[in-house]
């Protein structure tokens, strides 16, 4: 069944879980995404961003979501539009009946330039007001996602701030943060504590404190009743960065967000887990990998399960570490 990112995180805060969202742009995700939930018996978000609208169209990626509520009747899904970057773009995913909507106005419209806090109160009040009226919720983002190891916000052509961001910006206030929930009513609030987007977050192993806990839990303390959002969650798995590299593949080194900084997260307020890299990365694995066992085959669909399968795993993996198994 669809249902509202409120209805679903308030239950996750009541229990106490994480909930991974994840990315979808094509048939492959929405199946590997579907079969881990419902292996473990696990809610979904899945979210959709404009690239991916791009990618697929509209209709394809609505239709392809529809779907999956018809294949999976016994599992809640919301679904999301991840990072509009309008209100007139979050109207028209509430018309083509999405349950949730991201207004990122912590960026100008360009989703580059970092906006001011005046720009981001107006463009989500005025999100909020339209969504709420049908139902649908609403996050909101406070602050520039921003590894606190490299200065960088990551992705160049994804979404994200461009250029080196001061230590400042790259952590969420918390008296702003309560401020901006009153005044906008937001379900849920994105903070900047640390991540980035994209494969590149951090150049050295992680050995711990690569998030700002100690700011997750002033924020959470500061906006109990409204869920907090991780953006920038891979964890970058290792080995399937040398199955790339073994398979033709040229990675640099880099590291992303251990499973055990989002776990002891969800344990101070993280609700929303945002993950679309660590799909990205087992799907071009498992495809490079198939291709050179198999240099005769030419079935699409056979190289393609291989990517069905890797991510599928990943996505068990994490309902399983962020407890959301069992919450269906
Ligand atoms: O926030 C970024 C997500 O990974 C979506 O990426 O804009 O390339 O679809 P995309
Ligand atoms: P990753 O690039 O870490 O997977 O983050 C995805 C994300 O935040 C989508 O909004
Ligand atoms: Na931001
Ligand atoms: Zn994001």
């Amino acid at each position: 069944a669809l249902i509202s990112l409120r209805q679903l995180l308030d239950h996750a805060a009541e229990r106490g879980y994480g909930v991974p969202a994840f990315n979808v742009n094509n048939l492959e995700q929405m199946r590997a995404i579907m079969e881990g939930a419902h292996h473990t018996n696990s809610p979904v978000i899945v979210q959709a961003s404009a690239g991916a609208r791009k990618y697929a169209g509209s209709n394809f990626l609505r239709h392809m979501i529809l779907a999956a509520i018809e294949e999976f009747p016994h599992i809640p899904v919301c679904m999301h539009q991840d990072h509009g970057a309008s209100p007139a773009s979050c109207q028209r995913s509430i018309q083509l009946g999405f349950s949730s909507v991201m207004m990122d106005g912590s960026l100008l419209e360009d989703q580059k330039t970092p906006s001011s806090y005046d720009y981001n109160l107006d463009v989500t009040r005025r999100t909020v007001e339209m969504a709420h009226a049908c139902g649908v919720s609403v996050e909101g983002e406070l602050g520039c996602l921003g590894s606190l190891e490299t200065g960088q916000a990551g992705e160049e052509d994804g979404v994200g701030a461009v250029g080196t961001l001061s230590h400042e910006q790259m952590l969420t206030d918390p008296e702003e943060a309560a401020d901006f929930v009153k005044r906008t009513g937001v379900d849920a609030l994105a903070i900047a504590i640390g991540t980035s987007h994209g494969a590149y977050k951090f150049t050295r192993p992680p050995t711990g404190d690569v998030l700002a806990i100690e700011r997750i839990k002033a924020i959470n303390a500061r906006i109990p009743g409204t869920h907090l959002v991780m953006h920038g969650s891979s964890s970058v798995p290792q080995e399937w960065l040398a199955v790339i590299n073994e398979h033709g593949g040229d990675i640099a080194e880099t590291y992303g967000v251990p499973v055990s900084e989002i776990q002891e997260g969800i344990k101070h307020g993280v609700r929303k887990v945002n993950i679309d890299t660590d799909l990205r990365l087992a799907s071009t694995g498992a495809i490079r990998q198939f291709m050179a066992a198999n240099p005769s085959e030419f079935d699409p669909r056979k190289f393609l399960k291989a990517s069905i399968d890797a991510m599928r795993d990943i996505v068990i993996a994490r309902y399983e570490a962020f407890g959301t198994a069992g919450n269906a």
